[in-house]
């Protein structure tokens, strides 16, 4: 067997001619190494699938566009909601062309407004002059997604400044689960409900039953995720900017969380290496300053919608990005431009992957099926390079490091964005690594999870040899994929930042 040793890892030339042992038993016996086991705690199943959307869509919508306001007081009239043209078709059109497969809808904000026609409340649609008092705009939302084949998810507020039970523990946790009975048995399918913490300063109090309500959510949807501040399924990033922390853990402490509490913030952001619950983040941000459409305002720039997909995706997260519907009932052009930019530019840089073609070798292998020829191919979840386990016992490091390393087949590489994914469906594992373009340290980086995306912060590198080295982690890492990638507007920015 020949070894190689270089910063810190033995390299294993796997295709040698000479090269021995590990390799000789390999090609004598046919039968695939069974995976290694998995690292508790592991995602669910709903959630892995809400994890591979990347992007999720929000739509605020109620009297508030109508009144120009964030907060609703309670006491709007019902009748100001008139949308000249309401199309959730064009929303769904919009979601499409964006690649988005899951819309969340503000089916009550905290102004109390219902979007569909409680049979609990006359404060709803049936008591505004839209489609003449018989309108359901959860309805027409749920069918248009629907026909375009893309997922339906609700948000409830639990603050509700207009219902009169509000403060009253008993009658408003019954009038809560009666609408949740309702969105969650008349809608069809829904794969995400939102349950969201704020509440004014001023707010009457009041106690939330979090149990009943969950386990109600439960029994009616089998494949839905609850997101909460503190989860169960989906947890709050703890800032509505869209960015998670550099070091982002999907696993948390449930136990050290509670809803609407701002000190636990950062915790939120980071997550937990020991935490015992898969309880990852989603980062909700608005695509204009304001949750709901203003006249006044116009949505962010690229180079701003993109950052956010950087710290937020590329951080092991889901981007839940708000794009509002105006009065008329669609959404602005304006918007729909920012957010086809932003997902015309995301294709660019990423349906090209520099590193297709190169040689690639590790510095240990499991078994057959485990080569590291697996973070070239398609899939990026459930195949995967495994390095051999760490050796336990006297005289031997436990957490040595391991290495993967991508080489051009000829010429050089020329990129400024690496891509790094997890086998997270074995558990999430990486807490350090570094990563070198011949030999040189251009990336240095915490967590990984499902998505790493480093933009270099150099700018543009040039080399041949591109080198993954983990420093420290949970148990043997598992990497599903590695992309080499070209941003022309990081480039642009790191050249705009050496002119000035
Ligand atoms: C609604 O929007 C869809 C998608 O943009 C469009 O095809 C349809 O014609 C619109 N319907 C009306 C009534 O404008
Ligand atoms: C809460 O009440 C205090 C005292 O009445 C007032 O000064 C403050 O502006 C109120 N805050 C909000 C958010 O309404
Ligand atoms: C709110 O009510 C809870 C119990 O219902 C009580 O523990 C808490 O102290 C109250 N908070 C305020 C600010 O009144
Ligand atoms: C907020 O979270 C901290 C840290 O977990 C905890 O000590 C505190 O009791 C929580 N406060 C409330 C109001 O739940
Ligand atoms: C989370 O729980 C684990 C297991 O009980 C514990 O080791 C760890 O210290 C906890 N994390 C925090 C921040 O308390
Ligand atoms: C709402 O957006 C549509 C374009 O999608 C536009 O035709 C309409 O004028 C907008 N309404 C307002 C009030 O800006
Ligand atoms: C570079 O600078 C120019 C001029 O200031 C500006 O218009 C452009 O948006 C900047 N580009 C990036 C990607 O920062």
């Amino acid at each position: 067997m020949i070894q190689y040793s270089h910063l810190g890892c033995s390299f294993l030339y796997l295709l040698t001619s000479i090269s021995l042992f590990g390799i000789s038993a390999i090609a004598w016996n046919k039968e695939s190494t069974p995976p290694p086991l998995p690292l508790l705690p592991l995602p669910t199943y709903s959630q892995l699938k809400w994890q591979q959307r990347e992007i999720i869509m929000f739509l605020h919508f109620g009297v508030n566009t109508f009144t120009d306001s964030e907060w609703g007081t309670g006491q709007e009239d019902p009748k100001i909601f008139r949308p000249t043209s309401l199309n959730a078709s064009q929303w769904a059109a919009t979601a499409k062309a964006a690649g988005i497969s899951l819309m969340i809808l503000t089916a009550k904000h905290h102004d109390g407004f219902c979007l569909w026609p409680s049979k609990y409340t006359d404060h709803s649609v049936r008591s505004s002059p839209w489609r003449g008092g018989g309108g359901d705009v959860v309805k027409e939302f749920v069918a248009a997604a629907s026909s375009r084949g893309i997922d339906a998810g609700l948000y409830l507020s639990p603050w509700d400044r207009h219902d009169r039970r509000y403060g009253r523990d008993l009658e408003y946790n019954e009038y809560y689960l009666a609408q949740l009975q309702e969105l969650l048995t008349k809608y069809g399918g829904v794969r995400e409900i939102w349950f969201d913490g704020a509440k004014g300063a001023n707010a009457t109090n009041m106690t939330y039953y979090f149990d009943e309500w969950f386990a109600m959510v439960r029994e009616l949807q089998s494949s839905i995720n609850i997101f909460s501040d503190a989860g169960p399924d989906v947890r709050w990033i703890g800032n509505e900017n869209g960015f998670a922390g550099s070091t982002c853990w999907a696993t948390i402490n449930r136990t050290s969380l509670s809803i609407g509490n701002a000190s636990i913030v950062d915790y939120l952001n980071t997550g937990d290496p020991r935490g015992t619950d898969y309880l990852p983040a989603e980062c909700d941000v608005s695509i204009r300053p304001g949750w709901f459409w203003h006249k006044s305002q116009s949505p962010k720039k690229l180079t701003q919608l993109l950052d956010i997909y950087y710290k937020s995706v590329g951080r092991n997260c889901v981007l839940l990005l708000n794009v509002p519907p105006n009065t008329t009932g669609l959404i602005s052009q304006s918007d729909i431009h920012a957010l086809t930019q932003l997902r015309s530019t995301i294709d660019t840089i990423f349906s090209v992957n520099l590193a297709a073609g190169c040689s690639v070798r590790a510095s240990s292998q499991r078994g057959v099926g485990f080569g590291p020829e697996n973070i070239l191919d398609g899939d990026h979840l459930w195949t995967y390079w495994a390095p051999k386990e760490d050796v336990r016992g006297s005289g031997q490091r436990r957490n040595q490091d391991h290495c993967i390393e991508i080489r051009a087949a000829r010429g050089g590489l020329r990129f400024n964005v690496v891509r790094i994914q997890e086998a997270v469906g074995l558990g999430q594992r990486i807490k350090r690594h570094d990563v070198y373009v011949d030999e040189k340290l251009v990336a240095r980086g915490t967590t990984v999870g499902y998505k790493r995306l480093h933009r270099i912060e150099a700018g543009e590198v040039q080399g041949s040899v591109v080198r993954i080295r983990v420093l420290d982690s949970r148990a043997v890492p598992l990497i599903s994929s590695v992309g080499l990638h070209f941003d022309p507007l990081w480039a642009a920015h790191i050249k705009n930042q050496s002119v000035t």
